[in-house]
């Protein structure tokens, strides 16, 4: 049988998880694939280092520059992560005219223009399933399975961490600093946790998908980042009195009008009666709809070793199957076929609002929060003074339809100016997945 040698750059989470799916299903792959996978090399920074996953000391080295360049090794996977020597190294790879595999979001989401015209140049493919929703075979589902459809609305909970956070506390009551201790101390967020909560992590992820479902490559300075930080235990309770739960969630809509794609991470009031409400914990689900398939759904774990593992896997399969039948790429990883695509704007994206404010509680309120509403023509779908609430100032909660985002913000500005508002307004879009 024929056999694919792999270097594999870092024996970390996902590399050790690598290793070891390797050495519990390789046999079965080999006789799903025709092709033996044989880990050749392992690259790591310190080759003393005790791991959780046993790799032979013969495999390890510290040298990935020799590990890649290896005349035996024809497949490279780089699970390093960071984006500088983790670009010098799939680059390195593609110049030699090997095929990589690598899980690293980060990277294709500042490189990843780069990295495709380097693949194309030197004829070597660049596979990249585990980047996103780790275990959920998502990069597939876009590429492959939806290549039919023009792919009209993509939503997804794409952050673990933030959801494993917002379902605590809407589940547990609990406060948002508390549950991220927590998080931390159970290693399912990182110290610092900023690039998790921020959104930063899920706009990576949510860049590369918006990319491949409309054929233009999404630059990440383009994609509105709003992270979780300013939930509070109130909003996530309100918004339970009235039928939703809040997600993080990555938004791309495609607008025909506009002859452009709305690309976003943000906070979201998604209705209790749609599916990815109860996507709990660490979780991840990506919500499709295509033009032909109507909607689509696909859950699973979104990383860890396992899930990630199982990712990189695939893609072994894929680079060993297009090795076994000498096609560079069946599957290219990124064809630009949008060459007008434009990313909307957030200011021009209408979106509908949970609004909270902390008003003074003083008969006449309402009517000046209305009025400023009214001048700007954005309408009022309901409004509730939650009961159990009294002192100076009780919470206002407002359900505003649709509105533009210029339009609100500066109604906003204008009503926390208003001497009966105490506090900052709190405003959390909804979705209504139309
Ligand atoms: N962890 C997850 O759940 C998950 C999920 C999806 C995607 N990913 C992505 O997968 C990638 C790897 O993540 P991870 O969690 O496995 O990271 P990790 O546990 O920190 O492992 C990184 C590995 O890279 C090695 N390394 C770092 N610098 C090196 C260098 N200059 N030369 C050779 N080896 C070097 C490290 O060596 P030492 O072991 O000697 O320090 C370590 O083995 C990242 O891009 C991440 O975003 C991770």
């Amino acid at each position: 049988m024929r056999q694919v040698n792999l270097a594999i750059i870092g024996g970390g989470t996902v590399g050790g998880g690598v290793f070891q799916a390797l050495q519990r299903n390789g046999a079965l792959m080999a006789s799903r694939l025709g092709m033996e996978l044989r880990v050749a090399r392992v690259a790591v920074r310190d080759v003393r280092k005790a791991r959780a996953v046993k790799i032979p000391a013969g495999l390890l080295t510290d040298d990935w520059k020799a590990a890649i360049s290896d005349p035996q090794v024809n497949l490279v996977v780089e699970l390093m992560g960071g984006t500088t020597t983790a670009r010098k190294v799939v680059l390195a790879a593609l110049r030699q005219g090997k095929p990589v595999v690598t899980a690293n979001k980060a990277l294709l989401s500042a490189h990843g223009k780069e990295l495709f015209a380097a693949a194309q140049k030197h004829g070597a493919n660049l596979y990249y399933e585990a980047s996103v929703a780790g275990g959920i075979p998502i990069i597939k589902v876009l590429r492959e399975g939806l290549v039919g459809n023009r792919i009209t609305r993509l939503y997804g909970i794409v952050n673990g961490t933030c959801n494993y956070i917002l379902s605590r506390m809407k589940l547990e009551g609990a406060d948002f600093s508390a549950v991220l201790a927590d998080a931390q101390r159970l290693g399912y967020a990182e110290t610092p946790p900023d690039l998790d909560i921020d959104g930063h992590d899920a706009a990576h992820k949510i860049g590369i998908l918006a990319s491949l479902a409309h054929g233009f490559w999404v630059n990440p300075k383009q994609i509105y980042t709003e992270g979780i930080r300013a939930v509070t235990g109130q909003d996530i309770e309100f918004a339970g009195q009235l039928g939703y739960t809040i997600k993080l969630l990555g938004v791309v809509k495609r607008h025909d009008e506009q002859r452009a794609v709305q690309v976003s991470v943000y906070p979201a009031l998604v209705p209790n009666s749609h599916v990815l409400a109860n996507v709990n914990g660490v979780f991840n689900a990506v919500y499709v709809r295509g033009d032909v398939v109507g909607d689509t759904l696909y859950y699973g774990r979104g990383a860890g070793q396992d899930a990630t593992a199982s990712a990189v896997l695939s893609d072994l399969a894929d680079a060993a199957l297009d090795l076994k039948s000498g096609v560079k790429s069946r599957v290219a990883p990124f064809v630009p076929h949008e060459r007008d695509g434009r990313v909307l704007p957030l200011a021009e994206a209408i979106s509908r609002y949970y609004v909270r404010l902390n008003v003074a509680d003083k008969p006449g309120t309402l009517a000046k929060i209305a009025a400023i509403l009214g001048r700007a023509r954005i309408g009022m779908s309901s409004v509730i003074q939650p009961e159990g609430h009294e002192g100076k100032s009780v919470p206002l909660i407002l359900m505003i339809h649709d509105a533009t985002n210029t339009a609100m913000a500066k109604a906003m500005s204008q009503i926390s100016r208003l001497p009966v508002i105490k506090g900052a307004p709190t405003l959390i879009r909804v979705e209504s997945f139309e």
